[in-house]
């Protein structure tokens, strides 16, 4: 191999590519697209989103103290995409993608009926990095829709069909077939003798 040096960038390829949705002041959902975000901890579960506060999000989400993580499948990538280009500030982005929004069960904050999945997180703590704040939410409920589900009640990746973004060419992109059993195929580097 031959490594060249990009430079720092934010290019930890892929990201998600979630819909972080919220309620505004006057309690009107909103969904913006979030790329910059991942689980960051297990007891409690919980998950970090960067937000710019320039973002009509962020400040919403500072005041209801919840979002949700709203995880798209594949057939909502334009609709993701465009939570991501437009404001919520000038337009109710939800209504105009054809999509509804519902109230969570768990925390102040909606989410969107039409995907598969979302998590209700709780804000629970903030950092300012420089371009963006990260927001801790502590995931109080994970809702998934039955037919993703297996006989143990385990997310299927090939039914969620989530979407994952490659910040070096700003693309999207679906996930592959599954490689191996984590936890599990390494054994057989671990247990061989010397
Ligand atoms: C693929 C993609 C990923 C994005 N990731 C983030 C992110 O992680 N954090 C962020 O603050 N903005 C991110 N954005 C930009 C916001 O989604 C965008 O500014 C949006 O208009 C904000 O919506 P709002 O003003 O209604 O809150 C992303 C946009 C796209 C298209």
């Amino acid at each position: 191999m031959a490594f060249k040096s990009l430079g720092p960038a934010p290019a930890a390829s892929p990201t998600p590519a979630w819909v972080v949705v919220s309620y505004d002041k006057t309690g009107r959902a909103n969904a913006m697209t979030a790329a910059w975000g991942g689980i960051v901890n297990s007891n409690p579960p919980s998950v970090a989103v960067a937000v710019q506060p320039i973002r009509y999000s962020y400040e919403n989400i500072i005041e209801r103290r919840a979002f949700t993580v709203c995880i798209p499948s594949e057939k909502f990538a334009k609709e993701t995409d465009y939570f991501g280009l437009a404001s919520g500030k000038d337009e109710d982005k939800i209504a105009k993608a054809g999509l509804t929004a519902g109230r969570a069960e768990k925390v102040n904050a909606p989410y969107i009926k039409e995907f598969p999945m979302y998590l209700e997180c709780k804000l629970t703590d903030r950092m300012n990095l420089g371009s963006h704040f990260v927001l801790i939410g502590q995931i109080v409920d994970v809702k998934a829709d039955e037919e993703i589900l297996d006989h143990k009640d385990s997310i299927e990746i090939q039914k969620l069909k989530p979407i994952v973004y490659s910040p070096t060419d700003r693309s999207y992109y679906g996930v592959g077939d599954e490689i191996g059993k984590a936890f599990s195929i390494g054994k057989e580097i671990k247990d061989e003798k010397e």
